[in-house]
């Protein structure tokens, strides 16, 4: 089996990316982001931004999108979109951009592609509503649906369900609204609203899980973020190294908002040999360099409700890890897996079963238990799930045979290079 070798910069945070360009909405003059996330789901936001009138100039290096600059005339200045603001694949994207327009006088409508279709807008809508945005949707609140954005009045919010997007969203309501917006989360999760918003010196108070917004009263200054590299594309080969003999792979400078680091804390406590180096801070982000030794077999583990959302997108990867430890591998109150880009708790069960993994599927979770060696060389369906077609990607490196990929292409939804980045680190 080949080992994962010397150094790797993953490309730029998917979720700070959309977060980066979305404020510029709110800002007044030029915008400049680097290391913009080359996502897919990022250029479905951009794309948006400019229907809503903003001018957005993407730069490219070797065919990949790298820098953008933006030139905004502020909030009152968005116009109203001549055409329907397809999110793509993306549902931040979708549930981000539906706070932005909430505030708007104008109608915006909103559509996806067929997975995000099947994605509850519920949990936007229904706050949005409360706050005084007129919504048409069809009474199961999944996309396509329209906003007629309106005078907005702040409100209390205490989220059900652990959602950054969901928080973000009302946020960005928020700061259209008259009086106070206060959103509570029920767990921790990633605060990049906040980080983002404590930079560009937009005026917010926080304590714990509960944040709270005022109407903004002047436009933020022109502002130049550069984007952390992204730990949820890290966090594959991570897993890749710390399950095969031999690797020393060093990710580089990657983002470690404490909202996002479940990866690192569950392979740690499985046993794998990680080091943290080089802490320091990037546009309000910590960032760090993430050494991946191999040390031997992982163990098992079970992780609980609460610790979901610090690695929501990772679970997939970390069952797979899970396969190869000993013992048993447990995720449980993980139910909001099944909303993601598929059901990732039905498709990652239905592909690891075949390959020889042993598998139980629960409500909210699953149940794994290790194997030295899993025989693989079976079918993986992604369910066009990009998460799903990297996670496969690792399955083929370390189970006995390859699986095959259905649709490896989606991998482009957050990580178009993802296949020549392992390829480089690959050592023969
Ligand atoms: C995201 C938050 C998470 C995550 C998604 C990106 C964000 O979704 O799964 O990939 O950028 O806020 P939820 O907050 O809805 O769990």
């Amino acid at each position: 089996m080949s080992s994962l070798q010397g150094f790797l910069t993953v490309p730029g945070d998917k979720s700070i990316s959309h977060r980066a360009l979305i404020f510029s909405a709110f800002a007044e003059g030029r915008v400049q982001i680097d290391n913009l996330s080359p996502a897919h789901d990022v250029r479905s936001t951009a794309d948006c931004l400019k229907k809503l009138g903003l001018t957005v100039v993407v730069r490219e290096v070797n065919g990949i999108p790298s820098t953008i600059e933006i030139e905004s005339g502020g909030i009152t200045s968005l116009k109203e979109p001549s055409a329907v603001l397809d999110a793509g694949n993306s549902g931040t994207t979708m549930r981000l951009l539906a706070g932005l327009v909430a505030g708007r006088p104008f109608v915006s409508r909103f559509d996806g592609d067929e997975s995000l279709r099947r994605r509850t807008m519920k949990r936007v809508i229904q706050p949005l509503s409360e706050m005084g945005a007129r919504v048409r949707a069809a009474e199961d609140m999944y996309a396509p649906f329209e906003i007629t954005g309106h005078q907005l009045y702040g409100k209390k919010f205490s989220l059900a369900v652990a959602s950054a997007q969901v928080e973000a969203c009302i946020l960005l309501a928020g700061l259209q609204a008259r009086g106070e917006t206060v959103v509570t989360a029920p767990y921790t999760v990633r605060d990049h609203t906040r980080r983002m918003m404590s930079f560009l010196n937009v005026p917010f108070h926080s304590h714990e899980r509960t944040i709270g917004v005022s109407c903004l009263t002047k436009p933020i200054a022109p502002y130049h973020v550069t984007v952390p590299s992204d730990i949820s594309s890290a966090a594959f080969f991570m897993v890749a190294a710390a399950l095969t003999p031999g690797s020393d792979l060093t990710l580089q400078a990657v983002g470690t908002n404490p909202g996002r680091t479940l990866i690192i804390d569950v392979l740690r406590s499985m046993g794998a040999d990680i080091e943290i180096r080089n802490n320091r801070e990037l546009c309000g982000e910590p960032v760090s360099d993430i050494r991946v030794r191999y040390r031997g077999p992982l163990s098992g583990v079970a992780l609980r409700k609460e610790e979901i959302a610090r690695g929501i997108d990772e679970i997939p990867i970390l069952g797979l890890a899970g396969a190869l430890s000993q013992g048993t591998f447990e995720v449980s109150g993980a139910e909001e897996l099944r909303h993601k880009e598929s059901d990732r708790i039905k498709a990652l069960c239905a592909n690891l079963l075949p390959a020889g993994v042993d598998v139980v599927e629960k409500p909210d979770g699953f149940v794994v238990t290790g194997k030295r060696s899993i025989p693989g060389g079976s079918a993986w369906s992604t369910k066009g799930d990009h998460r799903l077609a990297m996670t496969g990607m690792i399955a083929s490196l370390v189970f006995e045979q390859a699986v095959e990929i259905d649709d490896p292409d989606c991998m482009s939804v957050s990580y178009p290079g993802f296949a020549a980045d392992l390829t480089q680190v690959l050592s023969g």
